[in-house]
């Protein structure tokens, strides 16, 4: 059964979005390797590739279901930051935005009473909660202990210890 036209344009939409994310992220952890701070620099970069996944990953649902996707410009992440809060704040906002994204996509499969596609949104509806629960425990995080040099330093070190794991959940 093929997709409707309006499935194929919101996820498309999302592969553009999830590439954003990426970029945005790669920003972060630029931010963080300008301060010093390697290990919260590490996190954002794995981040900055898990985003990278999904996008490749809703590409590769859309490839496999008969329809070539368009590559669509990316928009440059134009925020600068005065704190080492800001970009945990910021990732938490975008995060939960990107959550109203994938809902959408949701609602438009579910309108075309589209199951396959629902079924293939069900992993992303999961990794957002967990995305955003790792966004606001970050921020937490940081407000506890991040006022602190060895608290800081601590954070980093934890930070630090993060590893990149290709997504295995959905083909790339
Ligand atoms: Fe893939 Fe965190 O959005």
């Amino acid at each position: 059964m093929a997709l409707t036209d309006q499935v194929t344009d919101v996820l498309n939409k999302q592969i553009n979005a999830e590439f954003y994310s990426s970029y945005l992220y790669l920003t972060f952890a630029d931010y963080y390797e300008d301060r010093g701070l390697k290990g919260f620099a590490n996190w954002y970069m794995i981040q900055a590739k898990e985003e990278m996944d999904h996008a490749l990953a809703i590409r590769r649902y859309l490839l496999d279901n008969d329809f070539t996707p368009t590559m669509e410009a990316i928009a440059k992440p134009d925020k600068t930051f005065g704190s080492d809060i800001e970009p945990l704040e910021a990732g938490l906002e975008h995060e939960e935005y990107v959550t109203s994204l994938i809902h959408h996509c949701y609602e438009v499969a579910h309108e075309a009473h589209d199951v396959r596609t629902m079924k293939f949104l069900d992993w992303f509806v999961s990794e957002q909660g967990e995305e955003e629960t790792n966004a606001r425990d970050m921020t937490t995080n940081m407000k506890l202990f991040g006022c602190d040099p060895k608290g800081l330093y601590d954070l980093d070190r934890e930070y630090q210890a993060r590893v990149y794991t290709q997504m295995t959940a959905l083909p790339l």
